[in-house]
């Protein structure tokens, strides 16, 4: 099942510079939450704070709380854990190019200690089947390399390599930006089905799919969030004048 995550008071910095400044806002658990805002205002920055990446970046540091369930995922846990938790999709898909279709849905189960085939072979399946690409791939699972796949598939597949080691929350950072809209659209129809099982934050340029897909939206700007709420609120009835001129296209 998905788990809430409280942020609060999160900062973040690369080097001297301040990118995320004191946002707090709660995720609810089993739901859409969407991040919009213009390009450059820490929207990838913060979902990387979720499961640990930012530190990754050796320039990079945060401070603040971040709350996964009753789990303070700076203090209480190990990032390789969180980062099990809380899976992650990019922009571009990022097959393994090299590896099948199969092996790519299985690696983070392979890199966890898994070997057991029976186990790997069902958990690929439920994968697949859970990120809506199964039927199209079933019979070339060891035959094709992921790479071979086309752009939409590939992201699906990616989705179903981060739900293969059982995570309960999924950040998308703009899953579907470089997707043509056939894609777009079953990405859409699967962060559906996903959010009964799992919390997904998505990232996302397009307010459309903003208010296509998540019932809560938050609008950043600057590196901070200016407003958080329902999205109906957000796109209909903004408190924030900025948010007001973003979602009406007068900037960003
Ligand atoms: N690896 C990095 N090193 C230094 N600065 C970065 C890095 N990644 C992002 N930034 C800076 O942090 C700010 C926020 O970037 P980002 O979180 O990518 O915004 P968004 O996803 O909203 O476009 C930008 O000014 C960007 O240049
Ligand atoms: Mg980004």
């Amino acid at each position: 099942m998905g788990v809430g995550i409280d942020v609060e008071n999160l900062n973040a910095w690369y080097g001297s510079t301040h990118t995320l400044q004191d946002i707090s806002l709660n995720i609810p658990a089993n739901h859409a939450t969407a991040l919009i805002g213009p390009s450059g205002c820490g929207k990838s920055t913060f979902v990387r704070c979720l499961n640990r990446m930012h530190e990754t970046n050796p320039i990079a540091r945060a401070t603040g709380i971040v709350k996964m369930g009753d789990v303070d995922i700076y203090q209480d846990a190990n990032p390789v854990e969180i980062r099990r938790r809380v899976g992650m999709v990019f922009q571009r898909p990022n097959p393994f190019p090299t590896m099948s279709i199969y092996d790519n849905v299985a690696s983070g189960l392979k890199l966890n200690g898994f070997r057991n085939r029976a186990i790997l072979d069902e958990t690929v399946e439920r994968s697949l089947r859970a990120a809506a690409l199964w039927d199209e791939v079933k019979d070339d699972l060891k035959k094709k390399s992921g790479a071979s796949l086309s752009g939409g598939q590939q992201q699906r597949m990616c989705i179903a390599r981060a739900l293969a080691v059982d995570p309960e929350v999924l950040l998308m950072d703009e899953p579907a930006s470089a997707l043509d809209p056939v894609s777009t659209s079953k990405i859409e129809d699967l962060i559906f089905e996903l959010k009964r099982q799992y919390t997904i934050v998505i990232v996302t340029h397009n307010m459309q799919q903003a208010a296509r897909v998540a019932e809560n939206t938050g609008f950043f700007l600057n590196g901070k969030m200016v407003e958080f709420d329902s999205t109906h609120k957000i796109f209909t009835n903004p408190k924030d004048k900025r948010t007001e001129d973003y979602i009406t296209g007068r900037f960003g």
